[in-house]
């Protein structure tokens, strides 16, 4: 078996185009069966393992991390419009114990970790380009892998919140026509500040581009992610607000701070940025609680969205920790990224526990 070391990563040396046009070829591993009967938002699948939307730059990252032994592969967050990314650099790891929100900044670390500082500022392919590597990605990959694509609105100036609806609308339909098993919105972004940005904190206004999403993706399930939600009013109010529309909910995309340098000089020109990894692990699973004790009051008989969790899980114990607590599914970004191998430990792991 290969080690980790000898599997090839995103480099973080290089820009955003250089890692999408080197993403690296399928490998050959042995993958242990993970024991259970797994499912997401109603579809069958392998295993509750997945990526969830940003390290999957296009098809070949898809099928590269389908190798290593991941089932749920989400196409990371695609618009109408080409959108360049951001400067370096893109993954500033940090130094920090684990955050809660409303931190009012971070160091850097001149090491990884476990946690950094991501700054893409949602890039995309033109959408000629990521509808044919969409349908060419879900006819290479194995059936029993289910391909979500994440999907955002881009707001233009002088757009209404409607034209807002439809934008996002228009690209869950062309992810659909191109194969998606399903669809993601992306409510939440830190480091866009615009309200395609923040639409988790607005429970109106991502219930009508909710509703807008959901006439186009009809019964193809369809998932609304968001970012750190730690009250349970606000988080009352966001589910009923999507309730009619959501087949599920990922969660959380990270907690948001400023990042500061060793002499204290703020980077980013002092804007906000996501921390994902390890030190969002304990605010991901609480806010997870939040949600399933929600859903578990909602009435007999109503609609219960799958909770997928994403933040900080790096291990077999976390993936049990979240399951335990009501996730369907638990996501890795961080730590796939950093251990192209994490999957197979855990599903190994995951297995011997059933011996
Ligand atoms: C490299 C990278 C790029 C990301 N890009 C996106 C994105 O385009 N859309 C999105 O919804 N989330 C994006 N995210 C957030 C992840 O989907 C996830 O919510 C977050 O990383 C927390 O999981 P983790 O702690 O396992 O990294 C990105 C994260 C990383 C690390």
């Amino acid at each position: 078996m290969q080690s980790s070391q000898q599997l090839p990563r995103y480099d973080l040396q290089q820009t955003y185009q250089w890692n999408y046009e080197n993403a690296p070829e399928p490998v050959e591993l042995e993958q242990q069966v993970v024991p259970g009967h797994w499912s997401f938002c109603g579809m069958p699948v392998p295993s509750p393992l997945g990526i969830p939307a940003g390290p999957l730059l296009n098809g070949k990252w898809v099928l590269y991390y389908a190798s290593l032994g991941f089932d749920v592969l989400t196409y990371k967050t695609v618009r109408s419009t080409f959108r360049e990314c951001y400067p370096l650099p893109n993954l500033q790891p940090v130094n920090t114990t684990p955050l809660q929100g409303g931190e009012q900044r971070v160091s850097i670390s001149e090491t990884m970790q476990g946690s950094w500082a991501v700054s893409f500022g949602m890039p995309s392919a033109s959408p000629d380009a990521w509808r044919k590597d969409i349908e060419q990605t879900r006819t290479r990959l194995a059936a029993e892998k289910i391909l979500s694509v994440s999907v955002v609105g881009s707001l233009q100036p002088g757009w209404s919140l409607e034209d807002l609806a439809d934008d996002y609308a228009l690209c869950a339909q062309w992810a659909i026509q191109s194969g998606a098993d399903c669809i993601e919105t992306n409510f939440s972004c830190p480091n866009v500040c615009t309200r395609d940005g923040q639409l988790y904190q607005q429970p109106e206004a991502a219930s009508l581009v909710a509703s807008r999403v959901k006439e186009v993706t009809g019964s193809v399930p369809y998932l609304i992610k968001i970012g750190h939600v730690p009250d349970k009013t606000q988080a009352q109010e966001f589910l009923q607000a999507i309730l009619p529309y959501a087949s599920g909910i990922v969660m959380t995309n990270s907690v948001a701070t400023s990042v500061s340098d060793d002499q204290g000089k703020l980077l980013f020109g002092g804007e906000q940025r996501g921390i994902c990894g390890a030190a969002t692990k304990e605010a991901s699973l609480t806010q997870l609680k939040i949600f399933t004790e929600l859903i578990q009051e909602l009435p007999a008989g109503a609609f219960r969205p799958d909770l997928i969790s994403c933040g900080g899980i790096s291990s077999a114990v976390d993936v049990k920790e979240f399951l335990a607590a009501g996730a369907q599914a638990t996501h890795l970004a961080t730590a796939a990224m950093c251990d192209p191998l994490i999957a197979c430990q855990i599903r190994k792991a995951l297995s011997k526990q059933e011996e």
